[in-house]
């Protein structure tokens, strides 16, 4: 394991590791890191996804957890997926030199030429109606990618995205303190509005599936909550808070 600084961030860089997700959890609960610090991992064993979903981690891709501790409500925490898929969506801009096209698909995977390239698990640690703590894990698909999944994916290099996993990780890091400031200090408008701009499926048909049933309806916003609103063809609106398009 090495241990080292990068900017406001303190990093830990293992080999191979079960989930950075699990480890940098478990770590937070002993109090034994603090805000921004990093778990990463060069290879993971039981990578998690969204969903009680695997997460395949062979070596060569992105994985890591950052742990934050922000002074906001419940109500606000999702937000810093948003928050999290934004910067990455720019710093994975910055070393695209063929202007491939970039969005972010509701709520927090970031698309490349219609395919999955990453992917957000957000979770947390609640107590007493109080945010312990954060973790924010994110894989990104850099030479390879599973090519059974649910939803078609695609990796960087075979889009032609050249890149290194520290390089994109400290790229992604540069553009995440500068959202997270301005979450901050301005409130999640500017980031939503970047968000929106390479929204996937915007003002389309989209069907979500929930927890209990598939809604079909137009994507007709995207509010400051981070909700998905969906009118259906009655004209009806819904609010959607969690569910996958
Ligand atoms: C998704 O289902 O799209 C979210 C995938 C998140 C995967 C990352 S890889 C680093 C971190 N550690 C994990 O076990 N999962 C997240």
């Amino acid at each position: 394991m090495q241990l080292w600084q990068y900017k406001n961030f303190t990093i830990n860089s293992y080999d191979e590791i079960d989930s950075t997700n699990i480890q940098i959890t478990n770590a937070a609960k002993l109090n034994l890191i603090h805000h921004n610090h990093i778990i990463t991992a060069k290879k993971q064993n039981a990578g998690k996804g969204r969903y009680e979903r695997v997460w395949s981690s062979p070596s060569g891709n992105l994985y890591f957890s950052i742990l934050l501790k922000p002074n906001k409500n419940i109500a606000e925490i999702s937000l810093l997926s948003f928050i999290a898929a934004v910067a990455l969506g720019q710093a994975i801009s910055e070393l695209d030199l063929n202007k491939n096209l970039i969005e972010y698909k509701w709520p927090n995977d970031i698309l490349i030429n219609g395919k999955k390239v990453a992917g957000i698990l957000l979770e947390s640690d609640v107590a007493h109606g109080q945010v312990n703590f954060v973790v924010v894990g994110i894989g990104v698909n850099i030479n390879s990618n599973p090519d059974q999944t649910s939803y078609p994916a695609t990796n960087l290099q075979a889009e032609k995205i050249i890149t290194q996993p520290e390089n994109l990780l400290k790229i992604f890091l540069d553009k995440f303190s500068e959202f997270y400031d301005k979450w901050l200090n301005y409130g999640f408008a500017p980031i939503r509005n970047l968000w929106l701009k390479n929204a996937f499926n915007f003002n389309k048909i989209i069907t979500v599936n929930l927890a209990d049933k598939k809604l079909s309806g137009l994507f007709r916003d995207f509010d400051d909550k981070g909700n998905l609103i969906l009118e259906l063809e009655n004209k009806e609106t819904i609010i959607i808070s969690s569910g996958e398009i």
